[in-house]
């Protein structure tokens, strides 16, 4: 989503700039800009699409300003169009801002009614023209700040130069997330501190309401009230090397194959293998007493959290709920304070799940994450995090981090089990995990582009499996929308019945998902009535799960190595990322950075 990088300091900043945006556009973005500020006058230079773009718009421009904002942006108010690309600005002020602001319409209508002019169809160039106001009413940008934090409604974070102050980037945060970084030339402001790593180690996050400015050596700022406060610097360092494709094509190439690795450390921060333990600082958690788990999430993330519930009520006992963070947080739900909440996160700044946070810790009921950014606003926020060791995720299809996530949850499910010495046996199974997954990333990457040729030649599709199969033909079909554009849905294949299968045909085909389970039969049934309807079917199915004669109602199989109920979902995991990405790349799509789809969703 939106990415904001600002620089004040002794250096040329335009190029800092770009490069900060270069990190950032992992994110996802439709268009860029960057602002600079010198003797007075803002150089503004704006492009539509990718960021090479602005680059080619930027080449052979000699800019020695040492003070500029820069943004990606994804477009929610109005088209990715150039006029509506970020910086925007009048002739006192130019800004960058992700968020959404609410009562943009109303505040327009006023500034219409003063005789300001719109270039954009933004809620951005609202505020740069409601800050230009306050100036023309003899405020001072500080001032400004403040009027403007009364008025706005909904989220932002906000980079702003004021043409009369040539040293310093206004900063305000509400909702969405803002980081200030102390590097050695200079601060920098940041959506995240991954944009920064280069730079900076030392990072202030801010928090609601904070507003202020950074200037080469200096951060000031006031909180809410409008009082001065102190935010303190902390150590992060930020692995940057991740953000390299390493030889692979793309970067879910790459993070599809380090989930061997990934699976292996999130396990060993809570597992102990040796002593069939679970590790003393997530062992605390079991003396809590929880009575239930209540799991919120967003998109991937959600549906690992549909994923645990299998094993926190199969193996912990304790009844779980799954919801996403978009009706969590609207819903009215009684908060029990006898609950587990469990916000699951690959960032640790989703909108929406941050919001149902807010709701749960506003009401003193119990709150873990499991999220893989460390210092993100949901680490700083609830009570306990439980970290997933996927590292840096930049493709925006998510891959390692359901995975990790998948980890933590199989482990929280075992931290919470009322007989730890039944547990032998899932240690024993989990033991070998990271060695099966890198058996099947190797082999159906080997052998998904055969089914992916046939796939990306449909526009719709339907992926079933039952128990925890269940999610992950809900995965597998969001993976395919996200990345090849298909039409896919997801569905309990004992639902089949109930709908789904008025739409089987001969060019719609189905992919059940099979592994030796007790409902193997059961699922198996459905697939007899999707091939008795005509519909070509696709199984990813564990070796040794279907006989000769099931066999034959397949147009095609993936085999999975062979393994045991609780490890399958894992290995059907990597086959429908496999699928999808082989099928995105068929139809020629972008599949680190898919039209539409923003990494971080940051507004509601
Ligand atoms: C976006 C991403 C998804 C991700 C979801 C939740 O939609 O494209 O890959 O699953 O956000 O993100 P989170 O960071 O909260 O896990």
């Amino acid at each position: 989503m939106c990415g904001i990088v600002g620089y004040v300091g002794s250096e040329p900043a335009a190029h800092l700039l770009i490069e900060g945006l270069e990190k950032l556009s992992y994110r996802g973005y439709d268009s860029s800009g960057i602002a600079t500020l010198h003797n007075r006058h803002f150089h503004r230079v704006r492009a539509k699409g990718k960021l090479e773009k602005l680059k080619e718009k930027l080449e052979g421009q000699e800019n020695l300003a040492t003070i500029g904002i820069a943004h990606t942006r994804w477009a929610t108010h109005g088209m990715p169009t150039e006029a509506n690309a970020h910086p925007h600005q009048n002739d006192k002020v130019s800004l960058v801002h992700n968020g959404i602001i609410e009562n943009a319409d109303s505040l327009k209508k006023m500034l219409l009614q003063q005789g300001y002019e719109f270039e954009s169809e933004t809620d951005t160039e609202v505020i740069a023209h409601l800050l230009h106001y306050h100036l023309t009413q003899g405020l001072n940008p500080q001032q400004a700040l403040q009027k403007l934090q009364e008025t706005l409604r909904g989220a932002y974070a906000l980079g702003i130069l004021f043409a009369q102050d040539l040293n310093r980037i206004y900063i305000m945060r509400h909702g969405s997330p803002l980081v200030v970084g102390r590097g050695e030339t200079g601060h920098f402001i940041g959506s995240d501190a991954l944009a920064l790593g280069e730079w900076c180690q030392q990072f202030c996050y801010l928090e609601n309401g904070d507003f202020g400015w950074i200037e080469q050596g200096r951060l000031s700022l006031w909180n809410e009230a409008g009082e001065p406060c102190e935010r303190s610097f902390q150590h992060v360092s930020v692995v940057s090397e991740n953000q390299s494709k390493e030889g692979y094509p793309y970067f879910m190439a790459k993070e599809i194959h380090e989930q061997p690795q990934v699976i292996r450390q999130t396990l060993s921060a809570y597992l102990d293998f040796e002593t069939f333990g679970i590790k003393e600082d997530f062992a605390a958690l079991k003396s809590q007493g929880y009575k239930r788990v209540q799991i919120v999430g967003c998109g991937t993330a959600f549906l690992a959290g549909r994923l645990g519930k299998y094993w926190l009520e199969g193996i912990a006992g304790l009844p779980t709920s799954v919801e996403i963070a978009s009706e969590f947080r609207y819903c009215q739900k009684p908060i029990e304070t006898d609950t587990l909440y469990l916000f699951i996160s690959q960032s640790g700044e989703t909108a929406d799940t941050l919001a149902a946070h807010e709701i749960v810790k506003a009401v003193g009921a119990p709150t873990g994450a499991i999220v893989n950014v460390p210092h993100s606003t949901l680490d700083r926020e609830v009570d306990l995090s439980l970290y997933t060791y996927a590292g840096a995720e930049i493709g925006v299809a998510s891959t390692k981090a359901f995975t990790a996530q998948l980890c933590a949850l199989y482990a929280l499910s075992l931290c919470l089990a009322p007989d730890h010495k039944k547990l032998k046996e899932h240690f024993e199974v989990l033991k070998s995990l990271p060695g099966l997954v890198q058996q099947t990333v190797d082999r159906i990457e080997k052998e998904a582009p055969r089914i992916a040729m046939d796939l990306a030649k449909t526009e719709d599709m339907l992926f079933i499996g039952r128990h925890t199969l269940y999610p992950i033909a809900l995965e597998g079909a969001l993976k395919m929308k996200e990345l090849s554009y298909v039409h896919a849905e997801g569905y309990g294949a004992g639902e089949l019945k109930h709908g789904p299968i008025a739409l089987i045909h001969a060019g719609f085909p189905t992919i059940a998902l099979l592994d030796e389970s007790a409902l193997k039969e059961k699922t198996l049934s459905n697939v007899q009535e999707v091939q008795a309807r005509g519909g070509p079917l696709y199984g990813l199915v564990s070796e040794g799960a279907l006989t000769a004669e099931q066999e034959a109602s397949f147009k095609d199989i993936l085999y999975l190595p062979k393994t045991s109920e609780e490890v399958s979902p894992f290995l059907m995991t990597i086959a429908v990322q496999w699928l999808a990405y082989f099928t995105a790349m068929v139809r020629g799509n972008d599949i680190d950075q898919p039209r539409n789809l923003a990494k971080s969703v940051t507004v509601e």
